[in-house]
């Protein structure tokens, strides 16, 4: 029950426009993944799918003009798309059984080196499945055509995966991403294709 109506919520998010359609999903099959190649156990992997498919659901409270945008976001509008992990953790802060995933759902846009945001924190500080979440993220947005840019191939899209292990990312955990994407890639798709198949 809880896990349809989770999905119900990101594919609702999702469906905003053409270039988000799927994300959420495949962040959670590239999370999955990662976190079977970790040897996370199998209650882990269950929070971990609902934290991946409810990551940006706090851009349901960003404007679609602010989102949409084509080009030239300026500073003010940065910010603005920089509080959708804090309202997302209000969303579903307000649902008890969630409270597991919020503070992933709050910390997925820090990164590994602390430049990240809302809080800035660094390593390990940052939950272990926003850690995973944060390469699924950013693999996915860029193997994807967003409207101020073509999708990058995905041969480029591992190599900054991996260039960025100790930046923006967990180094161990980006390297098996890498290391194990063929795999990864294989099983995700298998799972996505028969919904999407007619
Ligand atoms: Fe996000």
């Amino acid at each position: 029950m809880n896990f349809e109506m989770v999905m119900a919520l990101s594919n609702a998010l999702d469906a905003r426009d053409k270039y988000t359609a799927g994300h959420s999903r495949r962040v959670m099959e590239y999370s999955i993944g990662i976190a079977k190649h970790l040897k996370l156990s199998g209650d882990d992997i269950g929070r971990l799918k609902m934290s991946a498919l409810l990551h940006d659901i706090g851009k349901i409270g960003i404007s679609d003009v602010i989102l949409h945008k084509e080009s030239g976001i300026s500073d003010k509008e940065f910010a603005v798309i920089k509080k959708h992990p804090e309202i997302g953790t209000n969303i579903l802060k307000a649902v008890g059984s969630f409270k597991d995933l919020v503070p992933v759902v709050y910390h997925h846009h820090e990164r590994f080196d602390g430049l990240g945001y809302p809080q800035g924190i660094y390593g390990e500080q940052i939950p272990l499945y926003a850690r995973i979440i944060a390469i699924a993220d950013s693999f996915d947005a860029m193997t994807s055509t967003r409207p101020y840019r073509k999708a990058l191939n995905i041969e480029n899209a591992l190599m900054e995966i991996e260039l960025n292990g100790g930046k923006q990312f967990d180094p161990s955990i980006s390297h098996v991403f890498t290391d194990r994407f063929v795999d990864i890639f294989d099983e995700a798709y298998r799972n996505i294709e028969p919904e999407y198949s007619i």
